[in-house]
């Protein structure tokens, strides 16, 4: 696309279009330093709505009045500026109403930036962890339509854009909300293009420990039905309400399946459900949502569906299997789960997850962790 990114390959451009799947047009062009440094209030904390592995993002107004998120890398190092490349590369071929496409991006000698359209309802971790979570707005509707519209996201990404495309970084701060709570899946800078006829393929583990299936985390195995586990734990969450994974006293670390497992062997789905829905919900819906999210976590990724049978089971279309009684869920091996005093050096003590052993494994952040150091509200239309 840009100048810059020789990586991708491309000519450079200044502008482009994406016609988006509602019909609506997605047009992003190449920002100025000087006219995000504007939009941004020159990048003030006060701007800020959140920071991640990338670096910080930024609530911005540009001076034709649209309300935008700036993406600001915060290291220019090789690794970056592959994740830079490799998100605007990828944005450049999605277009999908739930997906967050591109607004632009900005490169200048020293700086690396992407805009994105603000979403004034943030993430989907911050309603069910952060900063909304107290106000309980996702009713069991707005929690099965987050749910339809990240797995449509996803097909698309796997069946229908060519080359197919894992996301590899499915989580609740990477489902962000739009007004009306429609999810957009976002972040691809850790995605993987899949070449026609290739299965899966071994790479370096990229992603975050509670989502990662168990032989991408141990083995570096990566195929779709590695986004297909991920979304399972994502589902988990939305129903549940707990996070991936949680730390009981005494350091020790368990893992949503965990926790879910026994109580969906037992049938007692209701146990399961996140109480601030006050039973408030569909029972046939939550029995069939369970038995997906079983269905998409399990061990063996040849067992799990694909996407495009995920957003037909979640809808009710395709021909319904019987609840789970027995599931063999995903698990890690103990070591990546080892209480934090025994954790290698190599990963920082703040990010609050295990080693991985002796495989080599970029270093991971708590979303949960770093979302409540971070208690600035955002910015509200
Ligand atoms: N387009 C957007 N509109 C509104 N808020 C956004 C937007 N993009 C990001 N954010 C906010 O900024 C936060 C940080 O996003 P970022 O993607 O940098 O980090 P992350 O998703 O928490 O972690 P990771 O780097 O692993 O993806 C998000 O959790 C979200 O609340
Ligand atoms: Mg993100």
């Amino acid at each position: 696309m840009g100048s810059s990114l020789s990586c991708c390959g491309k000519k450079p451009v200044d502008e482009g279009t994406n016609i988006i799947a509602g019909g609506s047009n997605h047009s992003w062009r190449i920002f100025t330093y000087k006219e995000l440094h504007t939009a941004t209030n020159g990048f003030s904390e006060d701007n800020k709505l959140g920071e991640g592995g990338f670096g910080s993002v930024y609530w911005g107004k540009t001076s034709d009045g649209l309300q935008i998120a700036v993406k600001k890398l915060k290291a220019m190092n090789s690794k970056a500026e592959m994740e830079f490349a490799v998100e605007v590369e990828v944005l450049g071929r999605v277009r999908h109403n739930n997906l967050l496409g591109l607004r632009g991006y900005c490169v200048g000698t020293d700086q690396r930036l992407i805009v994105y359209d603000y979403m004034p309802n943030l993430s989907l971790l911050s309603h069910l962890h952060g900063q909304f979570a107290s106000e309980v707005q996702l009713d069991w509707k707005k929690r099965m339509k987050i749910a339809i519209g990240s797995a449509e996201g996803l097909l698309y990404l796997h069946h229908e854009v060519t080359p197919h495309i894992i996301h590899r970084d499915i989580k609740a701060s990477n489902v962000l909300l739009d007004s009306d709570f429609e999810p957009l899946v976002a972040d691809f800078g850790f995605a993987k293009l899949i070449p026609e006829g290739v299965s899966h393929m071994t790479t370096r583990v990229k992603g975050t420990l509670g989502y990662l299936a168990p032989e991408y985390a141990m083995w570096g195995k990566v195929s779709e039905s590695c986004d297909v586990y991920s979304f399972g734990i994502l589902l988990l969450e939305i129903i549940t309400g707990r996070k991936p994974i949680e730390k009981l006293p005494g350091g020790v670390k368990r893992t949503i399946t965990e926790w879910v497992e026994p109580l969906i062997i037992q049938g007692k789905f209701k146990d399961i459900v996140d109480p601030k829905l006050r039973g408030n919900l569909d029972e046939r819906q939550l029995k069939q949502t369970i038995n997906v999210a079983a269905l998409c976590v399990q061990n063996e990724p040849d067992k799990r569906p694909t996407m495009k049978e995920v957003v037909s089971m979640l809808k009710g279309t395709y021909p319904r299997p019987k609840v789970n009684t027995r599931i063999e869920s995903g698990k890690y091996k103990d070591e990546i789960l080892a209480p934090d005093q025994e954790r290698d050096n190599g990963v920082p003590e703040e990010s609050g997850y295990g080693v991985f052993g002796a495989m080599e494994v970029p270093t991971m952040h708590d979303p949960f962790k770093r979302f409540a150091d971070n208690r600035r509200v955002a910015k509200q239309v």
